[in-house]
């Protein structure tokens, strides 16, 4: 496993703060995944670097596994009810086919170079009729432009942002650390791969600045929001 892998090692207190401190935007976030989730119950569940488990803490993890290459972020998962199956990267882990009902990727993709062979083995993984969910912020979002400019600056404080930047913006290092890609690439790899019945969501719809103010609602489709949730069906 290569540094990029556990760049969440020595983070997992400031991912959590920053949800804890960003509260609205977590509601709105939460209200997203359990959307794009669906009904669980009864279900065998994959999270794709399940991180923490901070959103997980908020479902019914009976039946729901993780993987995870951050140890630190892992370990928190575990005590959070997540049977963690293996502190790696998807790229490493081997999984027995036709196993899932669902296997999900909240905000791991973001951390990808590569996503095809992530989402065959996710595929072979996935039983008959069961569903990959992928939620993300997007590349082409305000959240996008957001990061990769301070990915580019490598600082938020810059005279070009003066006035535009949230009170208290995702940690520079993870944003600069991401891969993000548009939606519509991974639209594409899915489509490619044999996935169907494509169908997807959204929240996060105000500009950044003002995203923390409430809690936003979740709507159908990709094109608007900083959030956003696909579902596609093996
Ligand atoms: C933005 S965090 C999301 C964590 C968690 N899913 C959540 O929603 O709070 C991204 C997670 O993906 C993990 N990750 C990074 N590269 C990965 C890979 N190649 N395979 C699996 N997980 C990966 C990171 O360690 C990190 O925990």
């Amino acid at each position: 496993m290569n540094a990029k892998n556990v760049m969440f090692d020595g983070y997992a207190a400031q991912y959590d703060e920053w949800f804890m401190k960003n509260d609205n935007l977590f509601a709105s976030e939460l209200k997203l995944f359990q959307k794009a989730l669906g009904n669980i119950e009864g279900k065998r569940l994959l999270s794709v670097g399940c991180g923490s488990g901070l959103f997980e803490s908020y479902i019914d993890c009976t039946n729901l596994e993780g993987i995870e290459p951050s140890e630190d972020m892992g370990k928190i998962a575990q005590k959070r009810g997540i049977k963690v199956i293996s502190y790696s990267t998807i790229e490493d882990v081997d999984l027995a086919d036709s196993t899932y009902d669902i296997i999900y990727f909240n905000g791991s993709s973001s951390y990808i170079a590569d996503l095809r062979p992530a989402y065959d083995k996710c595929k072979r993984a996935l039983k008959e009729g069961g569903r990959l969910v992928l939620l993300d912020v997007p590349k082409e979002s305000a959240f996008g432009f957001m990061y990769l400019l301070g990915k580019s600056l490598n600082t938020y404080d810059h005279e070009f942002l003066d006035g535009a930047m949230p009170e208290l913006p995702y940690p520079l290092a993870l944003a600069a650390s991401g891969v993000w890609h548009t939606t519509e690439e991974k639209i594409g790899i899915l489509e490619n791969l044999g996935f169907a019945n494509l169908s997807y969501y959204q929240t996060l719809i105000k500009n950044p600045l003002y995203t923390n103010e409430e809690p936003e609602e979740v709507l159908e489709g990709y094109k608007s929001g900083g959030y956003v949730a696909i579902v596609a069906e093996c």
